[in-house]
């Protein structure tokens, strides 16, 4: 016995993903519907050897639907998701609009499992940065307290959406071809630039990139002492985030605690040879399903210090399986 499921932004570059990794891990789909804009309609896409014909969004399209996976911006899950349950569907959110919402779970499996109980419709899937983040985190902090961070993010574009992946790729030919570079998507050129500039600046001067990790890492751990502060930036890379992320915790931790730590928990694959120049990039961790570790090292500048470099596919883990995930543990607990 399977389930009804569609996906709200089946078109974009996370509603694919979602598409492909729900066959990948078999999920157990009876019927699966693909959702999008008007745009799209008629489009077809592959699905187990079968091609399903997009569908156009509306308010008709949840019923008897048993499982909702959305990623189509804020605006269309805030008007769309209510309805949604309000029809008997379960609805993962792939957009910021429900995250900090106290009654809605936050949830990454291998951290917070247990949060999906008190759902009530709506389960949040978290920023791309933050999932990779706190998949690594959670051991550490399980074990030792963490007291601070403080992030730099380097970001990949698909992380904005289909336009963005376009927008680099054809500044890059336009560079190449000595054409007029436009930029449309970024306030910048994105090719061969890097951006210290996530979504929109908030008070303080923050990115909203920057508070969300902030407020969602605290929220998914449960831990609202934890101290971070974080710079987020967009980067000339298509695929996977990278973070250099200073941990200091509240007691000493060998290096090779930390090291056989992190390896031997769920979702995470140390890398780690540098005399060998050994280290997660983005190019190795496209299309991987853990969050690599590498540039493990201390940071002899405060008491109890360490440096890590996290890197992982922002479109997998950061995102579309991170959903499916949440949707296997949904059934797991025979909350579906
Ligand atoms: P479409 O391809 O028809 O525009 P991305 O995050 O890669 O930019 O993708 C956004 C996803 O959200 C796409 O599947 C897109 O569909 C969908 N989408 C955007 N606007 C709407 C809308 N008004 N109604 C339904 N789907 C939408």
């Amino acid at each position: 016995m399977g389930y009804k499921v569609a996906i709200a932004g089946a078109t974009g570059v996370v509603g694919n993903e979602m598409r492909k990794i729900l066959e990948q891990r078999n999920f157990p789909v009876d019927d699966l519907k693909l959702l999008a804009s008007e745009r799209s309609v008629g489009k077809k896409l592959l699905f187990k050897e079968r091609e399903i014909e997009v569908e156009k969004l509306s308010k008709e399209s949840f019923k008897g639907v048993d499982l909702a996976l959305f990623s189509a911006g804020s605006r269309i899950s805030l008007k769309y998701s209510p309805i949604a349950v309000n029809d008997g569907c379960i609805v993962i959110d792939n957009s910021s609009a429900f995250r900090m919402d106290d009654a809605v779970p936050l949830v990454v499996p291998e951290v917070n499992p247990d949060d999906l109980s008190w759902h009530k419709g709506i389960i949040a899937n978290p920023n791309c940065s933050t999932i990779q983040l706190v998949v690594v985190l959670k051991p550490i902090h399980d074990r030792v307290k963490i007291k601070r961070l403080v992030i730099s993010t380097y970001q990949a574009v698909s992380g904005t959406g289909k336009n963005a992946v376009e927008e680099l790729k054809k500044q890059t030919e336009d560079i190449f071809n000595n054409k007029e570079i436009k930029s449309v998507v970024y306030p910048h050129q994105i090719a061969f630039n890097v951006l210290p500039q996530i979504d929109v600046f908030l008070d303080g001067d923050y990115t909203k990139e920057e508070i969300k990790m902030v407020n969602e890492t605290r929220k998914i751990l449960n831990d609202y002492q934890i101290k971070i502060t974080a710079t987020c930036v967009r980067v000339p890379v298509y695929i996977s985030h990278s973070e250099s992320v200073n941990v200091e915790i509240d007691r000493e931790l060998s290096i090779e605690e930390l090291r056989s730590l992190l390896d031997g928990s769920p979702g995470i694959k140390v890398i780690d040879e540098v005399k060998k120049s050994v280290y997660p990039t983005p190019t190795y961790t496209a299309g991987k399903d853990e969050c690599f570790v590498g540039r493990i090292r201390k940071d002899d500048t405060v008491k109890y210090g360490y440096n890590l470099w996290i890197v992982s596919d922002n479109l997998r883990k950061g995102a579309a399986l991170n959903a499916v995930q949440i949707g296997e543990e949904i059934i797991k607990k025979k909350l579906l």
